[in-house]
């Protein structure tokens, strides 16, 4: 007996895609393993709101087309942009977002939920930070994390992702990727040097703040192959020790960036006469989103910005060649992506282009920018155990439970309990020896948690309404909220049974009875951990 493959392709190119939506809502709806290279720039936690003039200045016509495009969404008002979950454009005519953070408004109950039940180091890290920092650094790191979680999962193996933060969170935000990617998948902390700083910032008592922080993950070691080694030229005058001229590529780049000479990569914010500038209150240059572009892909590459505000990162994509994927919660940031894709004479949602700026890296082709709301996200076609997630969002609450085993312990508890058997199937981790037979490999790998009576249904999160399934006929369930008995059925329907008689493999209700000792009794190894209540 073989085991089931669950890869599957993934239909929909989405190169030179803007949503415009929240990004929860797209990363839920991407398949996993689909993107090369993750570069964003989210919020910082700041506590503050951030407002820029658009350069030039915004025009009549382009709020009513922001307008015209959210109506074509169905979204004709304030009321139906919050249900939507997309920033409501309020006749203002500047860029503004806003960095304040709360439990009430910006975390759902059910993220909490999940995080607690499948992240419990994550869990705990959110819960430190409240502790150390404040109940709005924690809200925020909640709302971080659950979209980082999904980061992760849509990254290829061979993967990157650059984070760019600053002081107010860069240290929690290291310990979340550290619990999310996993600590030996971290590589840099990059230092950039914004650059020249006011005189009014001079004055302050004490060493003037003077850069951000880009924290550099590959999703497994694979990636580590992946990076381009990146050369600053040497200086014209540049001599070695020896007296000669040297030979070798440059200076290779080190994790300072705009702190050496000849290494220019100013902050475009504070060179008031730039080119670049579309007024964006948080925009960076492209020559830096390039740097990283370069470095952790290749041509052809699909880059990823689920924070992309002015589109600063998606410009250095295409640039150079790479497939891109943007997404922004705000209209405005359409507005500001088709004036800087404009610029290559690109038509930006079935726009005729004009006012052509020709670049050396960018055919003149009229390429397509396709630009897509809330119910246009893409359909995923790989699917895990938390689908039941996703849609619709329940009243954004939070409280806790109490006690509860890790997602890994339960999986190696239940599949103990059946021989290291699928409860769907029968499906095991089929492994080939030396002398070619065949035994089963005892890995919680390729094995998903599901719930025996859906979540929709009230069905609980604890090990005893939990089963392990395998990947093909979870992704089989698709959003149908199925219960596993009615599962099996249809599976066994499909001749798709590889131990004949599922009653064979796990008596369920016995299963349950156990795993309801274990919890109770906790005379198992297995640990049931207490989590202290938040509400
Ligand atoms: C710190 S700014 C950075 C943007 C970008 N680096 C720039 O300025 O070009 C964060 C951006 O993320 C957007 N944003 C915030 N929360 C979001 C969410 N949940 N989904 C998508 N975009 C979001 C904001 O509208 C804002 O444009
Ligand atoms: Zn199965």
């Amino acid at each position: 007996m073989s085991p089931l493959t669950t890869t599957r392709p993934n239909p929909v190119s989405l190169n030179r895609h803007l949503f415009i939506v929240d990004n929860y809502h797209l990363l839920k709806s991407m398949d996993s393993e689909s993107i090369d290279l993750i570069c964003t720039d989210p919020p910082f936690a700041k506590n503050d709101t951030f407002i820029g003039s658009l350069r030039p200045p915004l025009t009549e016509e382009e709020i009513q087309k922001e307008l015209e495009t959210l109506k074509r969404w169905g979204i004709g008002s304030a009321a139906d942009a919050e249900r939507l979950d997309v920033v409501w454009p309020t006749g203002e005519t500047t860029a503004k977002f806003t960095d304040i953070w709360s439990w009430e408004s910006d975390v759902h109950e059910q993220w909490m939920d999940d995080i607690r039940d499948n992240r419990p180091t994550v869990f705990k890290i959110i819960e430190t930070s409240r502790k150390t920092h404040s109940e709005g650094t924690a809200a925020y790191l909640a709302y971080m994390a659950v979209r980082l979680i999904e980061c992760h999962r849509v990254l290829k193996s061979s993967g990157s992702l650059y984070l760019h933060c600053d002081h107010t969170a860069n240290s929690y935000l290291r310990m979340l990727l550290d619990g999310i990617f996993g600590e030996q998948n971290f590589r840099n902390e990059i230092i950039w040097r914004i650059g020249w700083v006011s005189g009014y910032k001079t004055q302050k008592r004490g060493w003037i703040r003077n850069h951000d922080t880009i924290l550099y993950y590959i999703k497994s070691a694979a990636a580590a192959k992946q990076f381009n080694k990146e050369y600053l030229p040497y200086p014209t005058d540049y001599v070695r020790r020896d007296g000669k001229r040297p030979t070798g590529k440059g200076f290779p780049i080190e994790d300072t960036w705009n702190c050496h000479k000849g290494d220019v990569l100013d902050s475009i914010m504070i060179k008031s006469f730039s080119s670049e500038k579309t007024g964006y209150p948080t925009q960076k240059p492209v020559a830096l989103a390039e740097r990283i572009v370069n470095a952790s892909s290749n041509p052809g590459d699909v880059v990823f910005d689920p924070f992309a505000g002015c589109a600063y990162i998606p410009v250095a994509a295409e640039r150079l060649g790479r497939q891109w994927i943007a997404c922004d919660i705000s209209p405005r940031a359409l507005t500001v992506l088709r004036r800087q894709f404009k610029k290559f004479e690109y038509a930006v949602d079935g726009e005729t282009p004009e006012g052509v700026l020709a670049s050396d890296n960018v055919s003149l082709a009229r390429t397509q920018v396709t630009v897509r709301g809330p119910a246009e996200l893409p359909i995923r076609t790989t699917m895990e155990d938390d689908i039941e997630s996703i849609k619709p969002l329940p009243q954004r609450r939070y409280k806790t439970r109490a006690s509860i085993f890790t997602r890994g312990e339960m999986l190696e508890f239940l599949l103990n309990l059946s021989g290291w058997r699928a409860w769907c199937c029968g499906f095991a981790n089929w492994r080939e020896n030396r002398d070619s037979t065949l035994s089963i490999e005892r890995t919680i790998r390729n094995f998903e948690l599901d719930h025996i009576d859906p979540k929709s249904k009230q069905g609980r999160h604890e090990i005893d309404n939990r089963a392990p399934l395998c990947p093909y006929h979870n992704s089989l369930k698709s959003d149908r909220r199925i219960l596993l008995d009615d599962l099996r059925i249809e599976i066994e329907e499909r001749g798709e049974l590889v131990v004949p008689s599922i009653d064979d493999l796990v008596n369920l209700a016995w299963a349950r009875d156990q795993a309801i000792e274990h919890l109770i009794g906790g005379r198992a190894k297995l640990r049931a951990r207490t989590l202290s209540g938040l509400a």
